[in-house]
């Protein structure tokens, strides 16, 4: 199969795409959906594009739908991405014995990809929280895509993945793997056993399944690739679903439009629930 997808196909898949995940791919990203989907053409033996939009089947193909959905998903993260969240969350976590007596935390990484923003929560917990095993901390880490959060329960990491972090982290929270195929690290069981991992879409999910109210929810670098409208709802479900004073921690490059009121801007990407 060497066909180019044609501009109706595109729109086929835009479309599937945007019910699916709330993800709004822009006219020009053709290319991108042709190279990401071909392989899987390719391997299903099919001829067209067509023939495969046909077999997912508007999305009824429960199966391929979620092969899609991980072949579209742009996954990059990294270990403590977001330098200036850190900084505060370290201020934030080294109080929150003051503010929180119950010493009951509940955080949700809404958007983990393949584990390392979760996992860099969990380090800063360990490290930041005053008496950390005295708290009764409930973590949930969710994603659309299927193959990442696998990955992200195996919690193995190549030397690249791991890139700058403080050898302190690494030495406290990995164990080093040796194989024919280099080295790797894995995060260590207490660590990845604090952690639930589901699959969720932030798009279609049915939200009324969290019974319990959230203190911090972390949605980083994923509304980027939502429209306007996307958003507003997404932000007013974790409105609804933060405890009273909760923390909405957002990328870098997103933020709430000025006319909801219902967050403060602490710093930037970070809000309090009002
Ligand atoms: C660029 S990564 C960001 C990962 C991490 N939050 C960070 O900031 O490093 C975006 C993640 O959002 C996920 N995603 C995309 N659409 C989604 C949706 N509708 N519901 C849940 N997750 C979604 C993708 O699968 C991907 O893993």
């Amino acid at each position: 199969m060497n066909a180019e997808i044609t501009e109706k196909e595109f729109k086929l898949f835009q479309s599937l795409i945007y019910r699916e995940t709330g993800i709004s791919l822009h006219d020009k990203k053709a290319t991108m959906v042709q190279a990401r989907l071909s392989k899987r053409v390719r391997e299903l033996n099919m001829q067209t594009f067509t023939e495969y939009y046909e077999f997912l089947d508007e999305g009824k193909n429960a199966d391929e739908l979620l092969r899609l959905l991980s072949a579209i998903s742009t996954n990059v993260t990294s270990f403590f991405r977001e330098a200036a969240q850190w900084e505060f969350l370290e201020e934030y976590l080294g109080n929150l014995h003051q503010t929180k007596p119950n010493k009951k935390l509940r955080i949700w990484s809404s958007a983990s990809s393949t584990g390392q923003e979760p996992y860099s929560i969990a380090m800063f917990l360990h490290e930041h929280l005053h008496n950390f095993r005295e708290w009764d901390i409930k973590f949930l880490a969710t994603d659309i895509d299927t193959k990442v959060l696998a990955h992200a329960i195996q919690g193995i990491y190549s030397e690249k993945d791991i890139g700058a972090m403080p050898k302190v982290f690494l030495t406290r929270y990995f164990t080093k793997i040796k194989s024919s195929d280099g080295v790797s690290y894995q995060v260590n069981d207490e660590l990845r056993h604090m952690i639930l991992y589901r699959m969720f879409n932030l798009v279609r999910g049915d939200f009324s399944i969290f019974k319990n109210s959230f203190d911090i929810i972390f949605c980083r670098n994923v509304m980027i690739y939502f429209d306007g409208p996307t958003r507003d709802e997404l932000i007013n479900r974790f409105h609804s679903l933060l405890a009273p004073g909760g923390l909405l921690l957002l990328g870098h490059s997103e933020s709430i439009t000025r006319q909801n009121s219902q967050f403060k801007l602490v710093q930037s990407a970070i809000y309090r629930k009002i």
